[in-house]
């Protein structure tokens, strides 16, 4: 049976690491897994007056939560926490109120940043909407990378990155003993059963 993970890359910058690392975590996957990449850049702003009158590209991402199996959200950090882009996503899956499609998703977590911590700030301010809305979020190892600002001249287009920057730009590696590489630094390396199971 293949199992459908929803990604959602929180930002909408064309070079995006975040982008990079949730394509390259999708390409290292073991088989068994479909990804569905949704792009957040057309939704629009969030609006309660619209509930009952959704956009098309509403009702989509709705609709595309709504058939995974799970929800793997790759986020950069923004002033400590998540990006709006994001935030505007989440919110719009999970109303009108009593119909989120969140509801009871499983759901995994990577953050990323060139700062030392690695997105520490929005992986968590991430985990606690996450937790409001009732998603059963894989708890360890903390998916947080210090991500080399070199990765990025080479890693616009995630899938087409050199070997080594692929496997260690992906806290899922396919193959546990892949080594991480000096340019993205993991705290702890992502074994993938830990999470395709
Ligand atoms: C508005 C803004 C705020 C940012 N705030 C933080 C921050 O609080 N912590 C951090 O580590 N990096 C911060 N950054 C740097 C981002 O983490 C960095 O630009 C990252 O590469 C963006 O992710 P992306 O490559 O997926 O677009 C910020 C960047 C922007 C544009």
């Amino acid at each position: 049976m293949t199992r459908k993970i929803a990604v959602i890359a929180g930002s909408l910058r064309k070079d995006s690491f975040s982008r990079s690392i949730a394509r390259n975590i999708a390409a290292l996957a073991p088989k068994g897994y479909e990804f569905d990449e949704i792009d957040i850049s057309k939704v629009g702003f969030y609006n309660q007056d619209l509930d009952g009158h959704e956009p098309a590209e509403w009702l989509d991402l709705r609709a595309r939560i709504r058939t995974a199996d799970a929800v793997l959200f790759v986020t950069p950090e923004y002033n400590r926490s998540v990006p709006g882009v994001l935030k505007n996503a989440i919110d719009i899956g999970s109303r009108p109120y009593g119909h989120s499609v969140f509801n009871g998703k499983p759901a995994a977590v990577v953050s990323s940043s060139p700062g030392n911590i690695g997105g520490f700030g929005a992986h968590h301010h991430l985990r606690q909407t996450l937790a409001f809305l009732n998603m059963p979020v894989l708890a360890q190892p903390g998916m947080t990378g210090s991500i080399d600002i070199s990765f990025g001249t080479r890693g616009a287009s995630a899938g087409a990155l050199p070997g080594k920057a692929s496997a260690a730009g992906c806290a899922f590696t396919a193959s546990p003993a892949a080594s991480l590489s000096t340019r993205v630094s993991m705290p702890r390396r992502m074994r993938s059963e830990e999470f395709f199971s």
